[in-house]
């Protein structure tokens, strides 16, 4: 049963409705991007510079391009040194209904002025909440506990999987990310987590990638059930038999957009049910809107038994989401599932009003329309330009991934990192690459802004390319 609110009540959601005008995110492209000092400019290098003895760790990202942003307006974002570009990473896969929508914004204002924390009591913006969830949320996943970090949501995800099923091991795939604590580091890559470890029952396995198909078809394609098979004899012979859940990336975002054959899902919802192994869907970074689905794996009609949802589920408030089945909803008691900052006023308004835009705004289909004007356009780059080995896009998530040779598919990190540099200094604020580009823009982007932001990729791709001789 879906509870019942009154959810088109200002009053009762605790914030006013906003209304504002549906371009309030456009940018004026006769005059975005504009750089007008060398990124990082000298006030960033001076802000930076000043962070960065206190300030320890920072990401590959800054350390590429140490601006200091100090505004965020829609698709663009502005430097304390005025440069201002068009936002192709959304924060980092984050800000997905771009930055500072109006109506998240005063929602979020609204329980700042009045309630920030009454630990896990419910609230009514929590309880209006709830009910939209379960309405958005495909199927039966109708339990929820809400966190402040994605790795959290996983970390519940993985502790909800052991309660349901009274086992221990986990089977995830080989260069998916899934945060940093020890669970979720066990789960994924461990290249980059020095002194870490990954802790005993948890199983790495290859995941099905057409560009580089591990095992083929005698025509060459990827053979879905050849993965299968492995996954079978690596369940009989790696592991004790107490695997409790496959976990794993819809799409796999940091390791480069890989996008798995449409029949991969669907047959791995079958393995997955015939051996008693659950199915946790990590949506943290494909969730809520950025593939044109609320869920990632809608895009293949399956649904998985427990997801994690983060990053643009609050648009930017640190607000995620552990979300399970209605047969496993109960074992929440079991695992201790409450936290400090989860369900706090203002993250349920940020998401509450998150849903709402997606929906009022028909962002699901934009997010469909522009990865389709996307990949049509990175199709093209692709016939002129040499080193694009393969594009891909599932809406707003994109991938142009960089060869030295079409034929032998070596990864070509090199050129990624100048297609970055030459782009970014051209104002376009994206994800560093290494030999795959990755494209990740909010999805509230019309066609002209996507198509620019395209552009410029295409021109910096061709640059580098004149630059290494091809
Ligand atoms: C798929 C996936 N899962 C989990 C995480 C961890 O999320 P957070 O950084 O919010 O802890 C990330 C972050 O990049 C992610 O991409």
């Amino acid at each position: 049963m879906k509870p019942s609110a009154n959810t088109t009540s200002a009053e009762y959601l605790g914030f006013e409705d906003v209304a504002y005008d549906r371009d309030w995110c456009r940018a004026d492209l006769s005059q975005v991007p504009n750089v007008i000092v060398k990124p990082p400019g000298p006030k960033s290098k001076k802000m930076h510079d000043a962070t960065k003895r206190v300030y320890k760790g920072l990401s590959g990202q800054v350390k590429l391009f140490p601006v200091c942003f100090s505004e965020g307006k829609g698709v663009t974002l502005t430097d304390v040194d005025g440069n201002t570009y068009l936002d192709f990473s959304s924060g980092i896969y984050v800000t997905t209904l771009g930055h500072c929508h109006p109506k998240i914004s005063a929602a979020v204002a609204h329980w700042a002025g009045r309630l920030m924390n009454c630990h896990d009591f419910t609230t009514p913006v929590k309880e209006a909440l709830m009910a939209k969830l379960v309405d958005v949320m495909p199927g039966d996943l109708n339990g929820v506990q809400l966190y402040d970090s994605g790795t959290v949501a996983v970390e519940a995800g993985l502790r909800i999987c052991r309660a349901a099923t009274g086992k221990t091991e986990f089977l995830s795939c080989f260069m998916d990310f899934h945060g940093k604590s020890l669970g979720a580091v066990s789960c994924g890559r461990m290249n980059g987590m020095y002194a870490s470890t990954r802790m005993p029952g948890f199983y790495m396995l290859p995941r099905p990638d057409t560009y580089r198909p591990l095992w083929t078809r005698a025509d060459g394609t990827l053979d879905t059930e050849a993965y299968l098979e492995f996954y079978d004899k690596a369940i009989v012979d790696g592991t004790t038999g107490q695997v409790a859940a496959f976990v794993l990336e819809p799409i796999q975002g940091w390791g480069g957009t890989i996008i798995p054959p449409d029949d991969f899902f669907p047959k791995l919802r079958k393995f997955c049910d015939e051996r008693k192994i659950l199915l946790m869907a990590d949506e943290v970074l494909t969730g809520t809107g950025r593939t044109g689905q609320w869920l990632c794996m809608q895009n293949w009609n399956v649904l998985p038994d427990v997801v994690a949802l983060g990053k643009g589920f609050g648009n930017g408030f640190p607000v995620t989401a552990c979300i399970v089945r209605e047969g496993i909803k109960e074992n929440f008691e079991k695992i201790s599932a409450s936290s400090s900052y989860g369900g706090n006023p203002m993250a349920c308004a940020a998401t509450l009003a998150s849903l709402q835009v997606i929906e009022e705004e028909n962002l699901l289909e934009n997010a469909r329309h522009l990865g389709a004007i996307a990949l049509k356009r990175m199709e093209q780059m692709k016939a002129r330009h040499k080193i694009i080995g393969d594009v891909r896009a599932k809406g707003c998530l994109m991938g142009i991934e960089l060869v030295k040779d079409r034929k032998t598919k070596a990864p070509f990190d090199e050129a990624g990192r100048m297609v970055y540099a030459k782009a970014f200094e051209r104002g376009l604020a994206w994800i560093p690459a290494g030999h795959i580009l990755r494209l990740s823009p909010p999805i509230i982007m019309n066609d002209d802004e996507l198509l620019k932001g395209l552009n410029i990729i295409d021109e910096a791709i061709g640059e580098t390319e004149k630059e290494m001789g091809y």
